[in-house]
């Protein structure tokens, strides 16, 4: 029976796909534990759930012989040592799609907030005033925005903003196919200058480093607004704030940050805080609890995927092959040595016991390699110990139909 642990309150949505595949042993634990409680709590298990507070290290995994899958039930996946689980014939899943809509949305919301001068107004009255005034407040229909990063997330917030009339421009250094009526910009620049409101959806790290910076920012229509819900290494805050306080920008949305705050006690350190004018959230633009139940599904969705028939596409660290229509009586899910000799080994020890392959599917990735083989025969635990047996071989399952 296949045993599954899960960690950290993953939504009960996994539970009814794993139920609805008929794997019911499921052990859940509320928080995530680490040391010699985790160890204690992974042994036996096959399949482990987690979020992003347990960290699954090398020394965890060397303890769990017959774990098969790990699903990280969150974006994130560096909780897990990844090089480890691959090197001991374990495949990764995660959910990077499923809070999308949500960041999506929200980005929306704020253009239109921050285009009526709501977050301003609202302070004034809560502080006693009653600012009543048209002044500097606009319609987001007929209004430009802006998209850098026109991906899964840029090309969603494009075609909700078109459905309350905005016209939609996007930058992005690949090609894209553009979503309803949404028009590639010819240069970065030129979105910046004709955008009424700019929204970043571009990956972090080197290649993205303050793309916002004090030159872009000035390359901004005067009057108009920037959001970043993406990475906070994206924008230069001290010129964003400059940009505001000159008046040069209307406003901002900041739902990321350089440096974000380690706990709920910790306060954020920027220069932004206090300003009217600027949207801050704790980096809660994919947090919904639809989110949620689509990241418990979706992560599931994999894993029993993954125990039916050996699939690992959408694997972070494995070599992704995608499991057709079973040809055979017995499939055989083969991790291996990437080296000469290791696909021969297989050929010939099914061979050597009179079964013939009718299908095969191999995937490399570093020093590994998986090969789904569909066998006509019966496979028996003799066939399998010696596949195990084999220098070659890194683990080596069997499932039958
Ligand atoms: P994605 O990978 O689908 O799209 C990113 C797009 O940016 C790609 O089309 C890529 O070609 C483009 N790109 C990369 N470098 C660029 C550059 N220098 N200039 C213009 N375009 C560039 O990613 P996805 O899923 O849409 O996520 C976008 C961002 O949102 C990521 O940074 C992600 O970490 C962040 N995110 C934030 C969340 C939050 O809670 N605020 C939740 C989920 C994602």
């Amino acid at each position: 029976m296949t045993r599954i642990v899960l960690f950290e309150n993953i939504h009960p949505s996994a539970r009814e796909v794993f139920t609805a595949a008929g794997f019911t042993d499921i052990a859940t634990h509320a928080g995530a534990l680490s040391g010699d409680e985790l160890i204690q709590a992974v042994q036996g298990a096959n399949v482990l759930g987690i979020r992003s507070r347990t960290q699954l290290t090398d020394e965890v995994l060397a303890t769990m012989p017959d774990l098969r899958c790990v699903g990280c039930f969150c974006i994130g996946t560096n909780q897990v040592d990844l090089e480890s689980a691959l090197m001991r014939g374990v495949p990764v899943f995660n959910a990077p799609y499923s809070n999308t809509r949500s960041v999506a949305e929200l980005v929306l919301a704020q253009a239109i907030l921050l285009l009526r001068r709501i977050p301003e107004l609202n302070v004034r009255v809560h502080e006693g005033f009653w600012d009543k005034s048209a002044e500097g407040s606009y319609e987001a229909r007929g209004k430009t925005l802006g998209i850098i990063g026109y991906g899964n997330i840029g090309s969603q917030v494009g075609t909700l903003a078109e459905a309350v009339g905005m016209r939609v421009i996007f930058h992005d250094i690949e090609a894209k196919l553009p979503l309803g009526n949404a028009k590639a910009t010819s240069s970065l620049k030129n979105l910046l200058s004709n955008a009424d409101v700019v929204t970043l959806h571009v990956p972090g790290g080197e290649g993205t480093k303050n793309l916002i910076n004090r030159e872009a920012m000035l390359a901004m229509k005067p009057g108009a607004i920037l959001i970043n819900a993406s990475r906070g290494t994206v924008v230069d805050i001290d010129a964003l704030h400059d940009a505001l306080k000159s008046g040069h920008l209307a406003g901002a949305a900041l739902d990321v940050f350089p440096t974000e705050p380690k706990g709920r006690d910790e306060p954020l350190d920027s220069p932004l805080r206090g300003m009217p004018n600027v949207v801050l959230t704790p980096h809660i633009g994919g947090s919904t609890q639809e989110s949620q139940e689509n990241i418990g599904s979706e992560v599931a969705e994999k894993l029993v995927n993954f125990l039916k028939s050996g699939a690992s596409k959408g694997s972070v660290n494995f070599p992704e092959v995608s499991a057709r229509e079973v040809v055979g009586t017995a499939r055989i899910l083969y991790v291996h040595k990437n080296l000469p000799g290791a696909m021969g080994s297989l050929s010939g020890l099914l061979a050597e016991r009179g079964l013939n392959i009718v299908s095969q599917r191999l995937q490399t990735r570093g020093q590994i390699g998986y090969a789904i083989t569909d066998v006509d025969g019966q496979v028996d635990g003799a066939v399998l110990e010696a596949l195990r047996a084999h220098p070659m071989a890194v683990r080596c399952e069997l499932i039958t139909f």
